[in-house]
């Protein structure tokens, strides 16, 4: 190995551990003492507004169910999102869906500005499985316009598309891309945290996924790709099961079975600066 490579090498572990302090832009990991009541009050992780169905409360959909925290959970505590029958937000029938919205990220704050990295981690949680008939968005930026997800984890038989196994998870860029393109997939392992990042370029307009499983620090599996990340707008969390069979507008026109009792377990979901560089790969 030459002296170039060696230097090359120390440089990548000096950024790995500088990493520890990237500036946080937000940070959604919750402390054991809040409670599921904590989600209904004005709190500085989340907003307690937005989304979930008509007449409900978070504290209704929201679970602690403890155990492990995730590779950035060091300090605090997993939270699973859930959805019902009564998960209709905004009178789309045709949705199922609840959502985590950082209490900070109006549509238009720095969030989707600069170059950004969010960090999230999803788990199965064996007793609320998902119904994989069904495509799901566990995770995207939906831009300030509502025109667009410029970022989309999905899961289960995505709508207009051949789903080869729909026990995937898959990180889509621009949805108003033609076609979309995958940024990254992995199979949805059960029983462990998968552990993402994306850095997130507003200026170059480009995504960059970093990925582990379990304790695993993060590893870069995509340079930055080409995607218009363009249109600022509010980061999601959580649970949207599409119905089947819709035609037209997805929103009101899918069919959603009754008896819903299904959950995703979230960790470690903050977004860091990284306008000069830098990602955290490991806490
Ligand atoms: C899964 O969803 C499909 C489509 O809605 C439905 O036909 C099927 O009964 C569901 N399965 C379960 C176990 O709920
Ligand atoms: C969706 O359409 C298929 C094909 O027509 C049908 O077999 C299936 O029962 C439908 N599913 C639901 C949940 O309506």
């Amino acid at each position: 190995m030459t002296s170039i490579h060696s230097l090359a090498i120390a440089s990548l572990l000096a950024t790995a551990v500088a990493a520890q302090k990237c500036a946080l832009q937000f940070d959604g990991r919750v402390p054991s003492t809040l409670t599921t009541a904590g989600f209904d009050a004005t709190n500085q992780f989340f907003s307690s507004a937005n989304v979930l169905g008509q007449g409900l409360k978070f504290s209704e959909l929201i679970q602690l169910p403890g155990g492990t925290g995730s590779l950035f959970d060091t300090n605090t505590v997993p939270v699973e999102v859930t959805i019902s029958d009564k998960s209709i937000f905004n009178g789309q029938t045709g949705f199922r869906r609840a959502e985590l919205l950082p209490a900070s990220n109006s549509g238009t704050d720095p969030s989707t500005q600069g170059v950004k990295t969010l960090h999230f981690s999803v788990m199965k949680d064996a007793q609320r499985p998902l119904n994989l008939s069904h495509e799901y968005q566990l995770v995207f930026l939906e831009s300030n316009d509502f025109s667009t997800n410029q970022v989309v984890l999905k899961t289960g038989t995505i709508l207009g598309q051949a789903t080869a196994d729909p026990d995937t998870l898959q990180l889509f860029g621009n949805v108003n891309a033609n076609p979309p393109q995958v940024l990254f997939s992995t199979p949805f392992t059960a029983g462990t945290f998968l552990n993402f990042a994306v850095t997130l370029d507003f200026n170059k307009l480009t995504s960059q996924v970093f990925f582990s499983q379990g304790n695993a620090p993060l590893k870069a599996v995509t340079q930055a790709i080409p995607n218009d990340v363009s249109g600022q707008g509010q980061f999601h969390f959580g649970v949207l099961k599409k119905g089947v069979n819709g035609s037209g507008d997805t929103t009101k026109n899918g069919v959603q079975e009754a008896g819903i009792d299904e959950g995703i377990i979230f960790g470690g979901i903050f977004e860091e600066d990284s306008s000069a560089g830098c990602v955290s790969l490991s806490p």
